[in-house]
């Protein structure tokens, strides 16, 4: 088999130390207290020619030497495990090996990378919830998901949904139908108004009724965990944080192995049905700027936390669950991974629509302190007034629900420049508010 055989003969271990590390990072992925350190223990790819970097497998589709192999690979006895591959809709190896990277990051058996946040979780939800099925879900999520649930899944598929307050733990056990509820959904950190999830209990409940949890950690990667909390399935927005550059739209599910091997099904999974595929390129450039993410992660949250305190100081209506004053910071503070903080995004409420435009204006135009863009995890700053954008799919009494203001300004803090260059800026601005 040429892809299999060229693989291992061009890598620099022989195969049976490549798949001797492989196993011990899988028995070690529990074991880590930091990310990072997971990250670190995930098999490094080698080029095909020894390069540090591993290579691209830029192809669409992949040769076999014996006419059998192809029937044996479609009936599910050789896959991608096996180092056989078919055609890049399904499993392709430098997708794969990103993928293992971020199961290494999230600490679960397996993950898959597919080309938008939007995609994996839309995907993940086709591949728990069957048609009359149902969703608990929490009235506070990004507006794209809102909408998936709220209209998207039950006109098309009649998968409905209840929203509610997560941290009414009562109101979360209360909304599950024994029998009928396949998934509760939340966000560790919500979109725009950073209330945390209660990971721990929200899973127990859950699982007392045999409901799986989804949890997309786009706005808290590094900082939580939420597999090792107890949830089911982590799904990311990659285009977020994890790839830093503003430049990449990508997504992820990362979960149990007969989860993610099961929406990869040749025949029936939506991630080969759907084809919501990464492409290997992308799959590429991401895998290099993983590495850094913890970094870039320890200093946005560095920069949120002070800017936070500062802002408060000068009288500013800030939300930021690093904040004591913050209902959540307690909480949060006993799920966090050590030493990164509290996230990189703070909001501050302006009260009115038009003040939050003058303060972005501000510092947009006249300071220079960011730009005001939707989207997170950029080393820039970007700022937007959500109840007007990236929540405007919400109606007027979902975002009352969801507690998102009018002129609530959502930041996501970046990290170029000096932080007390950047302080001057914001300040300049609230001073000519
Ligand atoms: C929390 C959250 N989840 C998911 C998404 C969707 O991700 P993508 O834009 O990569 O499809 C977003 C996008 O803003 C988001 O903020």
């Amino acid at each position: 088999m040429a892809d299999a055989s060229s693989l291992n003969q061009t890598s620099l271990l022989p195969i049976d130390d490549l798949t001797a590390k492989k196993l011990s990072s899988i028995n070690n992925s529990h074991s880590w207290e930091d990310p990072a350190a997971g990250l670190a223990l995930a098999r490094h790819e080698f080029g095909e020619h020894g390069g540090v970097n591993m290579s691209i497998e830029a192809s669409a589709t992949f040769t076999v030497m014996e006419p059998e192999t192809m029937g044996r690979m479609f009936n599910g006895e050789l896959g991608a495990d096996k180092n056989h591959y078919i055609y890049s809709r399904h499993f392709n190896p430098t997708v794969l090996n990103l993928s293992h990277k971020m199961a290494a990051l999230e600490g679960t058996e397996a993950a898959y990378c597919t080309a938008s946040g939007m995609s994996a979780i839309s995907s993940v939800l086709l591949q728990l919830c069957n048609t009359g099925d149902h969703v608990v879900a929490s009235q506070s999520l990004y507006g794209g998901t809102h909408a998936l649930l709220s209209h998207f899944l039950p006109g098309k598929c009649n998968i409905m949904s209840t929203f509610v307050d997560i941290r009414d733990l009562k109101k979360v056990e209360e909304a599950i139908v024994e029998g009928k509820t396949k998934v509760l959904y939340f966000e560790s950190m919500s979109n725009p108004t950073l209330t945390v999830a209660n990971i721990p209990e929200l899973c127990r409940i859950a699982h007392d009724k045999g409901v799986k949890v989804v949890v997309d950690n786009t706005f808290a990667p590094m900082i939580l965990s939420p597999a090792r909390l107890g949830a089911d399935v982590v799904v990311h927005s990659i285009s977020k944080f994890i790839s830093g550059g503003a430049d990449i739209i990508a997504g992820a599910i990362c979960g149990p192995a007969n989860i993610v091997n099961g929406m990869m099904d040749l025949h029936q999974g939506p991630l080969m049905i759907l084809g919501p595929t990464m492409n290997a390129k992308v799959a590429f450039e991401l895998s290099e700027r993983l590495p850094h993410l913890s970094i870039r992660m320890k200093e946005h949250c560095n920069r949120a936390m002070a800017f936070a305190n500062r802002m408060k100081k000068l009288g500013l209506k800030v939300i930021y669950p690093g904040l004591e004053e913050h209902p959540d910071h307690f909480l949060l503070k006993s799920m966090v991974n050590k030493d990164y903080g509290y996230g990189g995004l703070l909001c501050v409420d302006m009260e009115t629509e038009q003040r939050a435009n003058r303060l972005m204006n501000l510092l947009q135009n006249d300071t220079q302190f960011g730009f005001m863009a939707v989207s997170l995890g950029y080393y820039e700053t970007l700022m937007s007034c959500s109840g007007s954008s990236t929540s405007s799919e919400l109606n007027e009494a979902e975002k009352a629900l969801a507690g998102i203001s009018p002129g609530l300004v959502r930041m996501s803090i970046g990290y170029i420049g000096t932080l007390e260059q950047k302080w001057n800026q914001l300040e300049k601005a609230i001073s000519m508010i």
